[in-house]
């Protein structure tokens, strides 16, 4: 294993598994500081900074891809049967390369329902559905790994193409209520910032193994969803009482409703100093706004 308190440098080469929303950013504003950066797909493209991986067909990397490697970022969800698809197909390969830093995204949803408490890292996770359980056992199968590993746990991710301004104009949103219900969220260039922060910085902080990366400002939907017809200039249908609408939401959409929790950020904002560029949604969804197609 490489030196673990060396900071970026140009001859650093990541690579990025799940070329998604997150993945996809991360990769740009990493290659902005110099460093190679490839991103996965899971079909086969022509683009150089790209390579294929697909657990479920067993589409490996060439070995090639794996040459110079010093960082890995994990941002695939787990597999139907809570394993992680990176570690179940390439843990021997990711184990004979000398790593400086793993990184995994993981979700706010392994600390369960708090009630609208305020939840940190501290607290002891409580998954409350089966998708939180499988990710928070791929959480362990990333720490059992022994590699030189650091978690971070993501609210809703939103951002430029992504957002709720997308869900108005595809009409693709219901305005739905629930007392004191409220929401955590996290914009995607938060994500990427903190996290090329925290590398930045490494040789200065203690090492924390677990980093909630959340915005400030939790608060219900309803009010984001006001604030972006706000943005568009649209009038905002009336509300739906969440008692009345859960009858027509799919399982998935009505189970993100059963888990009230506000994430803290006060280790990553506090404690270690990072300055969110998106502190609220409305700092965030103004952004979105200039990006809006
Ligand atoms: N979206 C949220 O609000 C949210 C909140 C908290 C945490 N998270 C988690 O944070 C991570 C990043 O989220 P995101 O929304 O940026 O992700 P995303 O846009 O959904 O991208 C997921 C990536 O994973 C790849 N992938 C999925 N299954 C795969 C498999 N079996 N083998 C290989 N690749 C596979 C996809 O490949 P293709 O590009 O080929 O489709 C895609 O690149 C995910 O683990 C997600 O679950 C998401």
């Amino acid at each position: 294993m490489k030196d673990l308190a060396s900071p970026l440098s140009s001859k650093d080469k990541f690579l990025i598994f799940g070329g998604g929303f997150s993945g996809d950013y991360f990769a740009k504003s990493i290659r902005k500081l110099g460093c190679v950066a490839l991103t996965s797909t899971r079909s086969e493209n022509n683009d150089p900074n790209s390579f294929t991986f697909n657990s479920e067909d067993n589409l490996i990397p060439k070995n090639s891809i794996f040459e110079g490697v010093t960082h890995i970022l994990c941002c695939i969800p787990p597999d139907k049967k809570g394993k992680d698809p990176v570690l179940k197909i390439l843990k021997n390969k990711l184990k004979n390369i000398s790593l400086k830093w793993v990184g995994y995204l993981s979700t706010t949803g392994v600390y369960g329902d708090t009630n609208g408490d305020w939840v940190s890292e501290q607290h002891q996770p409580k998954p409350l559905q089966a998708r939180s359980q499988r990710r928070l056992n791929c959480e362990k199968e990333w720490i059992n790994s022994n590699l030189p590993l650091q978690i971070f746990r993501l609210p809703g991710i939103y951002g430029p193409g992504r957002s709720t301004l997308e869900a108005i104009k595809n009409k693709n949103i219901k305005v739905i209520h629930k007392d004191n219900q409220v929401f955590s969220r996290i914009h995607v260039a938060d994500i990427a910032n903190a996290i090329i922060y925290l590398l930045q910085n490494k040789n200065k902080f203690d090492f924390h193994q677990i980093i909630n990366i959340a915005d400030d400002e939790p608060c219900s939907q309803i009010e984001v969803i006001r604030y972006g017809y706000q943005l568009l200039g649209l009038k905002m249908p009336k509300k739906i009482l969440f008692e009345e609408a859960k009858k027509d939401l799919s399982p998935i959409a009505k189970s993100f409703w059963l888990e009230n929790r506000r994430v803290s950020n006060e280790l990553l904002c506090k404690k270690l100093g990072y300055r969110l560029i998106y502190k609220n949604y409305q700092k965030g969804l103004n952004n979105c706004l200039i990006h809006l197609k």
